[in-house]
């Protein structure tokens, strides 16, 4: 496995095992998220052990989150840190919007730049698609912000097939970040093979689909934050997810592994998913994700584990 891979045609390296920190400041419409210090401390054990790449978001807080991974990042040489964040997100009163106009993004990238206490981003997200700006052009303004040194690449999330070829009409898209996970593989229909075919680095999110795929759930969990309303651990599509994460358990003891590894490292068999961010609520959890990009895994075991999830 690469010790380090670059996103998309940039020149941003990055470890195969990031942070995904949506856990990290408190986010206020999650109940079960981390305190500061906590949230801190994860972010740091991150750091010591090799990882590189954080993964956050104006929205998760929001604000808060940048504002405490950039006290952390203060902790470390710059240039050891590969930061990643994003915007779309607009408040007009009460209401939350999406804006990707070029105006609109070069302003939430100067603010985040501002909470992050740093000059440059190492990778900067449209979160959302927006509903009117056309997506080449809220790209290109990602473009100049890259000329001009504020960002290092450019990344698009949660956009559809047609949202992202229309973004990266110029090919200046690296990196696309979407919600694919063993449970639900939508993804493998079209963005997975463009991605590949484009030099685009795709970024899985709920890659553990939030711990079901870590393997430490039963039927007798009550859960008290959002997974509560999540249809993945509702009932019978429950016991039907338990049921094939038992089946990953024998494979996972067989290995000598853990479940959430063997997970991690089948997602870094697929063509351009060469980077994942779990998220982590305690620093053994980063610890043991890490673990992922040292497994090696047969044709086999690729196979048997695309089998239990077809
Ligand atoms: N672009 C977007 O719109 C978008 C949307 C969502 C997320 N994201 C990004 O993707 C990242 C990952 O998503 P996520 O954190 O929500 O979900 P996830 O990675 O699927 O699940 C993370 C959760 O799994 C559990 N876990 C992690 N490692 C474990 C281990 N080794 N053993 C046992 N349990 C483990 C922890 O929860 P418990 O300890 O509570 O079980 C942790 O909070 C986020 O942090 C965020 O950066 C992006």
């Amino acid at each position: 496995m690469a010790t380090h891979v670059h996103l998309g045609k940039s020149d941003v390296s990055v470890h195969p095992v990031g942070l995904g920190t949506n856990a990290v400041g408190g986010h206020n419409i999650y109940p079960n998220m981390l305190d500061e210090e906590q949230g801190k401390e994860v972010v740091r054990t991150a750091l010591n052990n090799g990882m590189n790449l954080l993964d956050t978001a104006y929205i998760y807080g929001p604000e808060r989150s940048e504002e405490l991974i950039g006290e952390v990042m203060s902790e470390y040489p710059r240039e050891e840190i590969v930061l990643a964040t994003k915007g779309a997100h607009r408040f007009v009163g009460n209401d939350m919007v999406m804006d990707n106009s070029p105006a609109f993004l070069k302003q939430a990238v100067e603010e985040s730049l501002r909470r992050l206490k740093t000059d440059y981003i190492d990778l900067y997200y449209i979160h959302f698609p927006d509903e009117k700006t056309p997506k080449d052009e809220a790209v290109g303004a990602l473009k100049e912000l890259k000329d001009e040194g504020k960002i290092r690449s450019i990344g698009v999330s949660n956009f559809s097939i047609e949202q992202l070829k229309e973004a990266n009409k110029d090919g200046y898209v690296d990196v696309l970040q979407s919600e694919y996970n063993l449970l639900h593989r939508e993804a493998e229909q079209d963005l997975l093979p463009y991605t590949a075919e484009n030099n685009i680095t795709f970024i899985p999110y709920f890659p553990l689909v939030s711990g079901l795929l870590a393997g430490k759930y039963d039927e007798n969990t009550r859960f008290t934050d959002l997974r509560l309303k999540n249809p993945d651990f509702q009932g019978e599509r429950f016991k039907q997810n338990l049921a094939k994460v038992d089946e990953l358990k024998e494979m996972a003891k067989a290995k000598g592994e853990e479940v959430a590894d063997l997970v991690l490292a089948w997602y870094l068999t697929r063509p351009s998913l060469d980077v994942i961010i779990p998220g982590a609520k305690r620093p053994e959890q980063v610890k043991s994700n890490l673990r992922a990009a040292e497994i090696s895994l047969s044709e086999e075991e690729i196979k048997g584990i695309d089998q239990i999830f077809s």
